[in-house]
């Protein structure tokens, strides 16, 4: 025996050791290159490195206490029961927890979205980081960011990179191993932010693991998107090294548009961009006709994210509250990553 403990001691000992909750909250990310197909559906391995700025404003935090008087898991959103398929994606994330830990404890998972859910701002990205740091300590699992990245890539892939802050880049890598984020830049104490524009704050009709699936099946230029992505590592690398806002948001938007190209060229082709988000998308080339550093990206629905330097602020808002006078707009900035404590204690 380990340590030299009898079996029961062990036991008790990790009884006590799992019933701890443990907080955690984690930022939302925005790709700036995106990850759009996977190479391994089980593992979520992508088909192309993605690179992501984690956002300041949206986070999830949620709360795990593994209790042996549980039957079974109870998780909460915002105090609501979830969706039975939203549901089977936490449990199979604890069951990998429980693998794991070697526990088969049922868990209690409080989780507090302060993000539009799903609503292609990456809630799925703060969802799984959170979990991953809450259920991983809670289960008593000393774990490394890096060993979080992987868990929380098995949750969803964007999740990976919502354990750093700042600049981070997700390498596709081949195996479980390999295929884990790291920071570029953690501190980004140069000028950039994210006005995100909520064309809708409904949950998108095809999900991202069902549109990327189709647009990698079926778009005949799929594997001419991998190679010009992967492509694009290096050069956006360079502009987050040099601070060159321009730089990096041409490359931005250019690949989120070679995204959702792929979408439209799949048969059947499927959207999701609406109009409003085209006449914000043409609003921003307008602005930068005019003199304005500031570009658009776009994910799995329909809000669009501008790109731009905070002195900027007021002129894009006014601009789209001419052609937009209803339209929400929320000001996002770099932020931190993974933060985790235990219940009761002061956190940073
Ligand atoms: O991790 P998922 O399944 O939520 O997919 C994220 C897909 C995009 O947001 C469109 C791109 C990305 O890299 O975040």
């Amino acid at each position: 025996m380990k340590f030299g403990l009898k079996p029961t001691l062990l036991i008790k000992k990790r009884r006590n050791l799992i019933m701890v909750a443990f907080t955690a909250r984690a930022h939302t990310n925005i790709a700036l290159l995106k990850y759009w197909g996977k190479a391994d559906q089980k593992l979520i391995i992508p088909t192309t490195t993605s690179i992501s700025l984690t956002l300041n404003e949206f986070y999830t935090e949620t709360t795990v206490e593994f209790n042996d008087d549980l039957a079974n898991d109870q998780i909460t959103l915002d105090h609501q029961p979830l969706k039975a398929k939203d549901q089977k994606k936490i449990i199979n994330f604890l069951d990998l927890i429980r693998a794991q830990a070697n526990i088969n404890t049922y868990a209690n998972v409080e989780s507090f979205n302060h993000v539009p859910t799903a609503a292609g701002l990456a809630s799925s990205a703060s969802a799984f980081a959170a979990l991953a740091g809450a259920s991983a300590a809670a289960a008593g699992l000393d774990l490394t960011p890096a060993d979080l990245s992987r868990l929380a890539r098995q949750g969803s892939g964007s999740a990976s990179r919502s354990i750093f802050g700042g600049f981070v880049q997700w390498d596709r890598g081949t195996d479980h191993q390999t295929s884990v984020a790291h920071p570029l830049q953690e501190q980004v104490d140069w000028p950039i932010q994210l006005l995100t524009v909520i064309v809708s704050d409904q949950p998108k009709k095809i999900n991202s693991r069902g549109g990327m699936q189709n647009a990698m099946q079926n778009s005949p230029f799929y594997q001419s998107w991998v190679e010009r992505s992967n492509a694009l590592v290096k050069p956006m690398q360079t502009a987050i090294n040099q601070h060159d806002l321009a730089t990096l948001g041409k490359i931005a938007e250019q690949n989120a548009l070679e995204m959702h190209a792929q979408n439209m060229v799949a048969n059947p082709p499927f959207f999701y961009l609406t109009d409003i988000s085209w006449k914000i998308i043409n609003l921003v080339q307008e602005l930068r006709e005019n003199g304005l550093k500031v570009y658009a990206t776009m994910d799995a629905g329909p809000n669009v994210k501008i790109i731009s330097h905070p002195d900027d602020t007021e002129k894009i808002e006014d601009a789209l509250h001419t052609i937009l006078p209803e339209i929400t707009i929320q000001v996002a900035t770099p932020g931190p990553g993974l933060k985790v404590w235990q219940n009761g204690a002061t956190h940073a």
